[in-house]
């Protein structure tokens, strides 16, 4: 909980905070709304959007920490022969004995405590018998809880020594999240994001999955906003400090159509083709953004 309810001023000349992308005092400066210029509390109204004050970034942080260490372990056990199921045992036990909850299990009927998601899996892969082979990449997202507090990240591994596909579709995954990441300033906005991913990953002939998008984080596993990887330039909310949201682009090698499984989870490509995913969980700040769960 935080406990500096400090409130975040919209100037006269700021791009307004409902998202038209006219400035605040062309459309909703003294019509009702962002009258009295509280954007946290505007931001709750319009679009139930609860914005973070220090002491909760703080406790995010220290989830966040937690994630990434989980995540290295992971990284450090990987290798050709393990079956996925490993990997949830591995997360589930290092989450507890830290004193945090993985957020996936039970989460809507979710029956492991970790995300593993492998070549043609796009996401939501439940841990099983599934072997990893050499030459395979695998995403592993977690989601820890700690002292009430939600971070959120996933990285695609290599296992074993990667081909020019896998290759390929890892590197542009990752320079996805990057732009997407490096959109996140005040002012901006959501669909700047989606934009920024959008452009690279089909200009390198890549698409973007359309059926999952990043999402407020925090106080909760999935809040507003929706953050989609696809976009138009200046569309959508407008970013303003102390939001809390994933960026989490899923790109495939092939087209961007789905198949959900009978299991009810598991995402996989419609023609077959490799997919990765890199997610982090980015803070807007007065001045650009920081990452509560930083690695490059
Ligand atoms: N971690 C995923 C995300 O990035 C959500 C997984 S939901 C689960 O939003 F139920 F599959 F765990
Ligand atoms: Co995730
Ligand atoms: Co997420």
């Amino acid at each position: 909980m935080s406990f500096q309810e400090k409130s975040v001023k919209v100037g006269r000349n700021d791009p307004c905070p409902c998202g038209s992308g006219l400035k605040h005092k062309k459309c909703c400066l003294g019509k009702g709304d962002f009258s009295k210029g509280n954007v946290k509390e505007a931001y709750y109204q319009k679009y139930q959007i609860r914005l973070k004050g220090e002491e909760d970034i703080k406790g995010i942080k220290r989830t966040g920490r937690l994630v990434l260490a989980t995540l290295d372990l992971v990284e450090e056990k990987i290798r050709p022969g393990m079956v996925t199921d490993e990997i949830n045992t591995l997360v589930h036990d290092f989450t507890v004995k830290n004193g945090a909850i993985p957020a996936p299990l039970n989460y809507h009927g979710f029956p492991k405590s970790v995300c593993v998601s492998v070549n043609e899996v796009i996401c939501h892969g439940i841990p099983g018998d599934r072997i990893l082979n050499e030459g395979d990449i695998v995403n592993v997202d977690v989601t820890s809880i700690l002292d009430g507090l939600y971070a959120d990240a996933s990285k695609t591994f290599f296992v074993g020594t990667p081909g020019e596909d896998v290759r390929k579709i890892v590197e542009v995954t990752r320079e996805c999240l990057r732009a997407g990441m490096e959109q996140v300033e005040k002012g901006k906005t959501v669909g700047d994001i989606g934009w920024a991913i959008q452009g690279l990953a089909e200009g390198e002939g890549c698409s973007v999955v359309r059926e999952f998008v990043g999402h407020g984080v925090g106080f909760e596993f999935h809040e507003p906003p929706q953050v989609p990887h696809y976009g138009q330039r200046g569309e959508g909310i407008v970013l303003v400090p102390g939001m809390v949201f994933t960026i989490e682009p899923m790109i495939n090698l092939g087209k961007a159509s789905l198949h959900i499984l009978d299991d009810g989870w598991t995402a996989v490509t419609a023609d077959g083709s490799l997919s990765a995913q890199f997610e982090q969980t980015i803070l807007v700040r007065e001045n650009g953004f920081e990452s509560l769960t930083p690695f490059d």
